[in-house]
């Protein structure tokens, strides 16, 4: 399904996404799956939480403020795995379904998933484990 035309979901500005943002992360740090990795990784909080919503800024609102490469932080974490990711989108998903309303909940929702697939892609293909990568096949 491409969501490249979806509007920005009614309701939602700068304020309701810092909010899910805070709220999610605040969610983070707690989990005992993935609050350790992200201790590791983040040194500055007040940083970290204001390029997410910069972020979800840009991937929602369109809005261009995030100027990063997140596949790129992603692939520096030496030992994330799969369970790190089902973790993380069901930390993210309950926390949409509570501060959201059911709509906007599904926007976020969806471009998670899709973003969380491409990252586990990525890691996938950096080390090696795809099965057959199709990109190296011969193409005649
Ligand atoms: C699946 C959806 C995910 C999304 C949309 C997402 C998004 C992002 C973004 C935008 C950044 C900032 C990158 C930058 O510009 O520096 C980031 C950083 C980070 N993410 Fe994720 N992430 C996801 C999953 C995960 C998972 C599963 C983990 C590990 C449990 C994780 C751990 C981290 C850490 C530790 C950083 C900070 C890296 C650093 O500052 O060195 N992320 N994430």
């Amino acid at each position: 399904m491409s969501l490249m035309g979806t509007a920005p979901p009614p309701g939602i500005g700068e304020d309701e996404i810092r909010n899910l943002v805070h709220t999610f992360y605040g969610r983070v740090r707690e989990d005992d799956v993935i609050g350790p990795v992200f201790s590791r990784a983040v040194g500055d909080w007040d940083e970290h939480l204001a390029k997410l919503c910069d972020f979800w800024s840009s991937v929602v609102l369109r809005t261009r403020r995030y100027e990063g490469r997140p596949m790129r932080a992603h692939l520096m974490l030496p030992d994330i795995r799969a369970e790190h990711f089902d973790r993380w989108l069901d930390l993210f998903e309950a926390t949409a379904r509570d501060v959201l309303t059911a709509e906007a909940a599904g926007v976020f929702i969806q471009r998670a998933r899709m973003i969380a697939d491409s990252f586990e892609f990525g890691i996938a293909n950096q080390r090696g484990e795809l099965a057959a990568p199709r990109h190296v096949k011969r193409t005649s």
